[in-house]
């Protein structure tokens, strides 16, 4: 029956008797009615208003997030010249603006209020390369929740999150704000963000509109300099660096954000292949396409015209919403006179702001998340209770050598270093709307957590940098580096002292909060001279040395990984952060949390991740070998692998049991093993799954994820996991970029992390 229903229709379309686009299925009737709406409205409007509607401005007065803002927005608000805002808060001064547009403008249409919600709203969360280690799905979503709920409740219906650009470059900044090196762990984690903002599909007044960004590859710049040039191929593109933002399409992200590099040579925010092509035709986005902070205008600087020529680009390219440069607003009305850009064009861009505004219900209520009364949900005390949750499930325990973690709940602690007491610093890079003053520093979470058994001596030891023009270019938003007046040596002296009253040392260093974030790349990625001073001299007192670590990178840590007894990497733990840390330190909560993106050994090692192809001359361990791809200086090994976290307990590994040593591609493979807790302590592990293909029609790479699974055990305990390997999970982007498996032969590896993993073969058969 259906394939004479199929046969039938074939006949009809060779007739040419209908198109295709007649044989699409005919829109939801909530779809029906919101095309019927729009359409309706777009015919009142005049090609001015339909032009203001792609304008999104800020207003200034928070934290700045670029370097020019809007004048004059209250009038043309009244002018229709506003689509959207972002960059207030709080349901009182929202609606204030909202009336403008909503009272004085003609045709009365409200306006987007958008904010970089980007790890948590007021109750923020750990950095999102921080949130990432915690490989899970649950609470990666519910911190989003958590975020849209308080908001929502604070006036916003947009959030410029999830930012989902893969990054295999620590110097870059903003690698703190993303997910890490891994494609599948990253598209796992975008789609759990655009969950837990937009709930069902935005029908609730708690839900917000996320926008997945920065689309795309801004995370491969050159050098790991911010806004840098971005070369690379296409199939590079789509294996390594497209699928986290496809994920989040797929889980039907309201919005996407164009991106300040070029791909292939044109801008992406005037890229017609990527905002088209790529994005509309051929994975079917249907939502808002806005661009980065000027980076319309930013084309002329790139060389490619000045602004009527680069905002037509942009237009024609599929961007809808020009952010804060107005080069839509003041020149489209004449590329349109000049046949630069096309009516069609303005009205489909149009379109797409205002089903944005009709899908968030603005239209039924312009003051939808202008609700006073919800208050009470933003800081609330189960918000941090959850934050403090989150943050422990973040932290990453890098080195615990003589099990020195975790500490006893007695005996005296020297608590030294310039992050130990620090609230300044806590919350970490793109927090706008967090208020440090409300963060719990490392020293008030030891306090609170240790119990009156406990004598802590605090000595700050150092400045995070001595370096002046370091300081100058880091505080742009606060003294996040506070420089001392009594000098390197006095504060090094007074830790000393604290560290032989006490039984050993925690040592809370690292980066401030802006030494990562937006154009705060580094090229050397080392802590800082005036804190490695100060580790040499605690190191020297004898004591056990216990280092917290606050990045929001990966960091060169060799000196620390051979004298420190223990490592443990906390990010930027947001607003619980010496709650957490605590809790962590004192095994409240044993650490769990696995890293990323790789830890090099030097700098040189740029760009390191563990997905590396094999080469023609692999080099295969610690050893120097002429002729084969490794250095002189250094192994090829990061010092810390993707993957890798240590617990308090130890966890066993059984060899892999395969269900068949061949399949066939209608069949799936199930792979078992058995985890055992040998250690002292209850714990949970993040079991990882990675495959090679070892015979292809491309180079493929030495290993790749492929599952994960998060196994909580008490000691003592075992349990025997499952995986299960389709074909679905063999495929690769071929050199014609199509998506394919090959059959031929496969390993498949389950371990701890990347590189500590028990392996077994198999066959796909065709
Ligand atoms: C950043 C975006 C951000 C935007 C708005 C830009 O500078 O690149 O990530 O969403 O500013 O604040």
């Amino acid at each position: 029956m259906k394939s004479f229903r199929n046969l039938f229709l074939l006949l009809f379309l060779l007739a040419g008797t209908v198109t295709l686009a007649q044989v699409k299925p005919s829109p939801a009737p909530t779809e029906l009615r919101m095309n019927q709406f729009v359409q309706g409205l777009m015919q009142k409007m005049t090609l001015d208003e339909k032009i203001g509607q792609l304008n999104l401005v800020t207003p200034g007065g928070g934290v700045a997030t670029g370097a020019v803002v809007s004048q004059g927005v209250e009038e043309k608000i009244r002018k229709g010249q506003v689509g959207g805002l972002f960059g207030i808060t709080g349901p009182d001064k929202v609606r204030s603006v909202q009336e403008i547009a909503v009272k004085e403008s003609r045709l009365h249409i409200p306006l987007l209020f958008g904010l970089d919600v980007i790890h948590g709203h007021k109750t923020v969360f750990p950095i999102p390369l921080g949130l990432s280690c915690s490989w899970d799905m649950p609470l990666i979503e519910k911190s989003a929740r958590i975020a849209a709920t308080e908001a929502t409740a604070d006036g916003l219906c947009w959030a410029f999150s999830p930012m989902v650009d893969i990054a295999r470059d620590p110097r870059w900044g903003r690698i703190a704000e993303g997910s890490g090196e891994d494609a599948y762990l990253g598209s796992q984690i975008a789609k759990a963000m655009v969950k837990g903002y937009q709930g069902e599909g935005l029908a609730k007044n708690n839900t917000l509109m996320a926008c997945v960004k920065h689309f795309a590859l801004y995370g491969a710049a050159e050098a790991g300099r911010d806004y840098n040039t971005v070369d690379m191929s296409r199939i590079g593109m789509y294996q390594n660096y497209l699928p986290p933002y496809k994920a989040a399409v797929d889980a039907a992200v309201g919005s996407v954000m164009s991106s300040f590099n070029e791909i292939d040579g044109i801008p992406a925010t005037g890229n017609k292949w990527l905002l088209t092509d790529l994005l509309r035709k051929q994975w079917g986005f249907k939502g808002l396409v806005v661009s980065d902070y000027t980076s319309v205008n930013e084309m002329s600087a790139h060389g490619m015209g000045d602004l009527q020529t680069v905002s037509a680009l942009a237009l024609n390219a599929g961007l809808n919403m020009d952010m804060v440069g107005e080069g839509f607003l003041t020149t489209l009305k004449k590329s349109l006179k000049e046949h630069k850009v096309t009516q069609q064009q303005i009205d489909e861009a149009c379109k797409r702001v205002l089903e944005a505004k009709y899908k968030l219900g603005l239209f039924d209520d312009p003051y939808r998340y202008c609700n006073v009364q919800r208050a009470n949900e933003i800081l609330s005390s189960e918000n941090r209770k959850a934050a403090r949750e989150i943050a422990a499930h973040s932290f990453v325990l890098l080195k615990n050598a003589k099990q020195v973690l975790p500490l006893k709940k007695s005996g005296t602690i020297a608590l030294v270093g310039p992050l130990a007491d620090s609230k300044r610093n806590m919350l970490g890079t793109w927090s706008v709307a967090g208020d440090w003053q409300q963060s719990i520093p490392v020293i008030e979470g030891m306090k609170n957590v240790a119990g009156n058994n406990v004598n802590i001596i605090f000595a700050k030891g150092a400045n995070i940098s001595d370096d002046s023009l370091l300081v100058k270019r880091t505080n742009v938003f606060g003294p996040e580096i506070e420089v001392d007046k009594r000098s390197p040596e006095e504060m090094i002296q007074e830790a000393v002292e604290a560290a032989t009253k006490a039984d050993l040392v925690v040592a809370v260093v690292g980066e401030a909060a802006d030494m990562t974030g937006e154009a705060s790349s580094r090229s050397d990625i080392s802590l800082p001279k005036s804190q490695e001073n100060l580790l040499k001299a605690l190191a020297k007192t004898g004591k056990p040395l216990v280092i917290v670590l606050f990045n929001g990178r990966p960091l060169t840590l060799n000196w620390e990984n051979k004298y420190a007894d223990a490592i443990l990497d906390v990010w930027f733990g947001g607003i619980e952060t010496g709650n957490a840390v605590a809790d962590v330190l004192f095994g409240d909560y044993n650490p769990s949390g696995k890293i990323t993106a790789s830890f090099p050994v030097n700098t040189g090692q740029i760009p390191i991740y563990y997905n590396h192809k094999n080469t023609g001359r692999p080099y295969n361990g610690e050893e120097f070998a002429k002729f084969k791809s490794n250095y002189l200086d250094v192994s090829n090994d990061p010092l810390y692998p993707f993957g890798y976290g240590l617990s308090y307990t130890s966890f066993q590994y059984g060899e892999l049991s395969l269900s068949k040593t061949k399949i066939r591609p209608n069949e799936k493979l199930r792979v078992k093993l058995k985890i055992s807790n040998e250690g002292n302590f209850d714990g949970e592990e993040t079991v990882q799954l990675y495959i090679r293909d070892m015979v292809a029609t491309v180079t493929r790479p030495v290993k790749e994820l492929k599952g994960f699974q998060k196994v909580f055990l008490k000691k003592g305990e075992s349990r025997e996991l499952e995986f299960s390997i389709g074909v679905e999970d063999l495929k690769f982007w071929n050199s014609n970029l199509k998506w394919v498996y090959e059959p031929g032969a496969f390993q498949v590896f389950v371990g701890t992390n990347s590189r500590d993993v028990k392996e077994a073969s198999f066959e796909l058969l065709p």
